[in-house]
Parts: C-alpha cells; sequence; structure tokens
C-alpha cells in the first residue's frame, strides 16, 4: 500500500507568471530594475491605501529583516528590548543596525511586557507571535517602538495614528501573506524617519553619490515590486483561500482545546500558521513524533527561544520562564492556501493517534 504523500507544514506561493507578466513588461519598457523606479513608488501608494497611511510613511525593503533593521538604524535608541520568543530575524535585525539588545520574556498571550518605565534610549521590538492582530492602544506612545508584524498583513492592520517614534515591519516573503518572493514594508509614524529609512536602504544615499549616514542596500528591486502588484491584485482571492484553510482546521482546532490544547487569543485569523498551544511540553512532543509519524510535518517555528542561540551568546537576559513555557508546549500544524478536506482528514487521523499513544502511556 502506497502511503500518501506527506502533508508539509506550509507549501510557499507566489503570484502566477500571467500575474505578473505586465508588471514585468512595465519594468522592462522602463529600463529600471531597481533604484525605488515607478513600480516601487506605486507598490507604496497602494501599500498606504491598504494600511491607511499617507504614502510618504511608507518604505518598501528587500526583507522584513531589513525593515527591521532599517527602522532601528533610523531610532535614536541605542538598545533594544527583544522577546527572546520570536524568529531569529528580529535580534539578527538589531545586530545589523550596529545597535545593543538584550533578551525579555513574553507574558502568557506570547507579547513582550513594554509596561516597564519609558526610556528613551531604549527602543522596544514587540513581536506579533504567528501573524495575530495588534491594537496600537496597547502600548504607551512615548517610546521608540518598533513592532514586528513579519506574518500580521492578513489581520489587515490599520495604522493610521501611528505615534511618529513607531514603526511596524511587515514580511513579503513567499510563506507569508500577500508573499511576493522576498520584500518587507516598514510604516513610520513619521514620515522623516521614513525618508532616513529609505536613504538607509540605498546606500545612506540622499540625493547625491556621498552616503550622508551608515546604509545597506536593502531596497526593493522593481522585480519584487512587480510581484508585489500582482499579490495585492489577487488579496481577494488570497484572503478567502487562507479563510477556507482556516475554516477547514477550526473543527481540529476546537477539538484539540476539549482535551489535549488550549486556546489562545489571536492565532485563530488569516494568518500563514496554525499554530497550536498544548496542555503541557510532554503532550506536545507526543503529538510532534506521532504526526510525523503519519507524515504529517509539524514545526517547531521558534525552536527554543533565541536566548539559546549560539549567535546571541553575548545578549544579556534575566530569566525567561514564559519563553520556555511557550517554546515547550507550541507546535505549528500545517497551514497553506489549498489544504484539503483529505488532507485535514489525515491530520485529524494523525491526532486520534497522538490522543490513543497519550492515553496508553
Ligand atoms: C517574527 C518574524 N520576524 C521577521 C521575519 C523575517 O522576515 P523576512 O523573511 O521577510 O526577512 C520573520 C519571517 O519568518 C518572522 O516570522
Amino acid at each position: 500500500v502506497l502511503s500518501p504523500a506527506p502533508i508539509p507544514v506550509m507549501r510557499p506561493t507566489a503570484p502566477a507568471f500571467h500575474a505578473v507578466a505586465p508588471y514585468l513588461e512595465a519594468v522592462h519598457a522602463s529600463g529600471r530594475y531597481s533604484n525605488l523606479g515607478p513600480q516601487e513608488t506605486h507598490l507604496r501608494d497602494r501599500f498606504a491605501r491598504l494600511l491607511g497611511v499617507d504614502a510618504d510613511q511608507v518604505v518598501t525593503v528587500a526583507s522584513a529583516t531589513l525593515g527591521l533593521a532599517g527602522a532601528i538604524a533610523v531610532s535614536p535608541a541605542s538598545r533594544w528590548s527583544v522577546p527572546s520568543f520570536t524568529f531569529t530575524a528580529t535580534p539578527a535585525a538589531v545586530e545589523i543596525a550596529g545597535r545593543k539588545g538584550r533578551f525579555v520574556d513574553v507574558g502568557a498571550d506570547w507579547w513582550m511586557d513594554t509596561s516597564g518605565p519609558d526610556d528613551p534610549g531604549t527602543g522596544l521590538i514587540p513581536v506579533a507571535p504567528f501573524g495575530s492582530p495588534f491594537d496600537l492602544r496597547s502600548w504607551r506612545t512615548s517610546s521608540e517602538i518598533v513592532i514586528d508584524a513579519a506574518a500580521s498583513l492578513g489581520s489587515q492592520p490599520v495604522l493610521t495614528g501611528l505615534p511618529p517614534t513607531w514603526a511596524v515591519v511587515f514580511s513579503l516573503h513567499a510563506t507569508k501573506v500577500l508573499g511576493a518572493g522576498e520584500g518587507g514594508i516598514v510604516v513610520f509614524g513619521d514620515p522623516g524617519r521614513a525618508d532616513a529609512c529609505r536613504n538607509w536602504s540605498n546606500f545612506g544615499f540622499a540625493g547625491t553619490r556621498e552616503s550622508i549616514r551608515l546604509g545597506a542596500n536593502a531596497k526593493m528591486s522593481e522585480i519584487h515590486a512587480a510581484y508585489g502588484h500582482a499579490a495585492l491584485d489577487g488579496w481577494a482571492t488570497e484572503r478567502a483561500e487562507w479563510a477556507d484553510a482556516r475554516r477547514l482546521t477550526a473543527g481540529l482546532q476546537r477539538e484539540l482545546e476539549q482535551d489535549l490544547a488550549v486556546s489562545h487569543p489571536g492565532l485563530d485569523g488569516v494568518s500563514p500558521y496554525w499554530v497550536v498551544r498544548f496542555r503541557d511540553a510532554a503532550t506536545a512532543a507526543v503529538v510532534e513524533s506521532t504526526l510525523n509519524e503519519h507524515g504529517v510535518e509539524t514545526r517547531r517555528w521558534w525552536s527554543g527561544g533565541c536566548h539559546r542561540m549560539p549567535a546571541y551568546r553575548h545578549w544579556d537576559h534575566g530569566a525567561l520562564p514564559e519563553t520556555e513555557a511557550a517554546a515547550a508546549v507550541s507546535l505549528g500544524l500545517p497551514m497553506f492556501r489549498g489544504l484539503s478536506v483529505q488532507d485535514v482528514g489525515t491530520i485529524g487521523g494523525a491526532l486520534d493517534a497522538a490522543r490513543r499513544a497519550l492515553t496508553n502511556d
């Protein structure tokens, strides 16, 4: 008997060639392939409309990692507090920007605590867990804040009224919503900082070939902007496909919350992740191994927390009990556009096998 093809934990998607082709033709006709050309400028307008801000607040970048680095680089804060429960890109961005970072714990909701005393020398990088929605009113407004909302474009954030010392960063990586292969969008409260970030992304140039500030090459090319346009053209369809996949898995999620898992607000919207918060570490481990044996791929998206990674050994941190707990009890299950009823049946069968394994223990 042939076993069915394994079900991947994600399936990266970018717009089909026929949807991108007219934009690529326009790129070729313009003779501009990068350096903030017409495709990039128009894409900035379209994202500004989507997010409820002005186009001069928006910066396009080659990746969210570089967008985070640019937002940090144009802030006056020299030290940055970063939750350890995040993807390695968040602390990497602090290093790329040449600033000092320290890891802080998350709360039970997996968001970092931002309620400490305000210190303009210390910036904060709250990370929206796994594409969660967020409310700008959740944090105090005087601080330097860069919100890592890499996977949260699908929760349709409205950034109108973003305070001047804040920035929000989204990813357009192929595994995210509105994927364009690679790319990122940064929205600043202050158009002056957006301008500085645009200069940073272009070698620190500001109209001449003098680097007036430290910079990088972090620009979004016209070719990636073409993919960005095609992704936005297909947004209504894409959004419905993500919602379908979520609807298909919702029954299994509800069943899990009756025995093996606990509910976690924010993880049930349009996002490229299905992350389950299990009742304890042992349950998560048994589900992980049983699903894998049944051809259902799972992923510890943020491994054991960034503080355990050799690259960040030099970062300070205190005790991180909620980070350790979050890493131990959370597990990513398959979530992608086109997830089928049959796939969900296979996942459900594998979860039942995990239940049997747990009761036999
Ligand atoms: C929380 C978080 N931040 C940043 C990134 C980096 O995004 P990019 O791949 O666009 O650099 C990711 C990507 O997975 C992420 O999950």
